[in-house]
C-alpha cells in the first residue's frame, strides 16, 4: 500500500499522469471514494494524458461505460454505481474490455471476482476542499511497475 497526499487538482493531475505512463493494454485501475472525491477527475486527467487533444471526460454515471481511442491503448471508462447485481456486469461486455484495453472502473466492487490480474486498486479519500488522501492498492504486477518509480513525487 502507498499513500500519497495530495494539495490540489494539480497534483491530481501530475499522479494520474504518471499512472497513466504506466499503464498498458489489460490493466484495470479500480476507483473508490465517496460522490466527489475525485474518481471522474482522475479518470479524465488519466484519459487526457493520452491523447494529443484534450476532450471533456463525461462521467459514465448513467450509461456505465465511455469508449477512448488513445495512443496507448482503447480506454473503457466505467462507472459501476448504478448496478446492483453482478449479474449485471455480464451485459456489458466487461470481461471483454479488460483483455482488449486499459479499464478504468469506478466503483469496481461488484466487479472484483472478474479482475485476475494487472489490477491497481486506488482510494480516494476527501481531506479538504481540494486536499486528498490516496492509497494506491498495487497487485504483484502494478508493485513492480511502481517500484523504483517516484510515485509520490509530484513536484
Ligand atoms: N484534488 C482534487 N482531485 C480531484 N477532484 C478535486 C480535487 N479538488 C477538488 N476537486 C473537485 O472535486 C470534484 C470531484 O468530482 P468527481 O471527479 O466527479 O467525483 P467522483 O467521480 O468521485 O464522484 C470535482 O468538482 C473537482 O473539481
Ligand atoms: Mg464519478
Amino acid at each position: 500500500m502507498i499513500e500519497i497526499k495530495i494539495k490540489n487538482k494539480l497534483e491530481m493531475t501530475k499522479l494520474a499522469t504518471k499512472i497513466a505512463l504506466l499503464a498498458k493494454k489489460g490493466d484495470v485501475i479500480g476507483l473508490n471514494g465517496t460522490l466527489g472525491a475525485g474518481k471522474s477527475f482522475f479518470a479524465s486527467a488519466f484519459i487526457n494524458s493520452l491523447l494529443d487533444q484534450k476532450i471533456s471526460v463525461t462521467s459514465p454515471t448513467f450509461n456505465l461505460l465511455y469508449t477512448y481511442s488513445t495512443k496507448t491503448a482503447e480506454i473503457y471508462h466505467f462507472d459501476l454505481y448504478r448496478l446492483k447485481k453482478e449479474e449485471e456486469l455480464y451485459n456489458i461486455g466487461i470481461e471483454d474490455s479488460i483483455i482488449n484495453g486499459i479499464s478504468l472502473i469506478e466503483w469496481p466492487h461488484l466487479a472484483k471476482n472478474l479482475i485476475t490480474k494487472n489490477f491497481l486498486d486506488i482510494e480516494i479519500k476527501i481531506d479538504g476542499e481540494q486536499e486528498r488522501i490516496i492509497t494506491l492498492k498495487p497487485d504483484i504486477t502494478w508493485n513492480n511497475r511502481l517500484l523504483n518509480y517516484e510515485i509520490s513525487n509530484l513536484a
